[in-house]
């Protein structure tokens, strides 16, 4: 596990902006593992960026989003799909049918996963960002006495909606469930970069990377995988 320390949060999101470049640069048909949530949208602003200056070109990316909230539709502004399209993907040039969320409506929520999951073996990520949950979670793998492997259907925990009801009117208007990638599917990724930032993280990264892997802990999991590049600003990494 690689861990690199900035002092500002642009230079955080410069540095993870320029490790996806390279990676799609270095591949025919780079495949980008994408996340939501406060902690990316620097990284996505410097990518599209890149993209403007004629430095990077998304036409031969593929992408897929680690999650997707049940019950809300790709034109509702909370789901991710909004939010992929809104930040990043409006921003360059993707084609469309090349960027992948899991269908948070779909009719039959169990085939979704598997379908999800199918469509993930056939193409392998070559480079996971990932963000991280205040207690722990990747993707939304919450912490739990067990974890699911492949992409599933997941009962929020009280914390979590509490945490992302910034970003609705009320939390009553947050779901409750969500689908996501598992750990394993994630795990899968040739390399994973986890970006974190501020100090109301410094704990649970401590915890996540020094202490025991364990399933109440899902981001511990990362211990695990070969080649995991970190990326913390001072006051995420200041209890290291
Ligand atoms: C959500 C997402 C996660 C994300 C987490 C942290 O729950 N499902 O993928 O990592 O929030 O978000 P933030 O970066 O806003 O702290």
């Amino acid at each position: 596990m690689q861990i690199i320390r900035f002092d500002t949060a642009g230079e955080l999101d410069a540095y993870a902006a320029n490790v996806m470049a390279e990676t799609i640069k270095s591949k025919n048909n780079p495949v980008l593992g994408l996340a939501t949530g406060s902690t990316p949208l620097g990284i996505y602003d410097k990518m599209a960026e890149l993209y403007r200056g004629g430095q990077l070109s998304f036409e031969r990316v593929t992408t897929f989003n680690l999650d997707e909230y049940v019950g809300l539709p790709a034109n509702h502004e909370q789901s991710y799909a909004y939010y992929m399209s809104k930040h990043l993907f409006s921003k360059i040039n993707i084609p469309k049918n090349q960027t992948n969320l899991p269908n948070g409506i779909a009719e039959n929520l169990e085939q979704e996963c598997a379908g999800y999951e199918a469509k993930l073996e056939s193409r392998p990520i070559d480079i996971q960002l990932l963000g991280l949950g205040h207690n722990g979670h990747i993707g939304f793998n919450e912490p739990g006495e067990t974890l699911s492997g492949k992409t599933h259907v997941v009962e929020l925990k009280p914390e979590t909606r509490k945490a992302n009801a910034r970003f609705f009117d009320s939390l009553d208007d947050v779901p409750k469930y969500a689908v996501t990638m598992g750990v394993g599917s994630i795990l899968k990724a040739n390399t994973i970069m986890l970006a974190v930032r501020g100090a109301d993280k410094a704990a649970i990264v401590r915890e996540a990377l020094t202490g025991p892997i364990t399933t109440k802990v899902p981001a511990s999991l990362l211990q695990t995988h070969p080649r995991v590049l970190v990326l913390l600003d001072r006051e995420a990494g200041r209890m290291l």
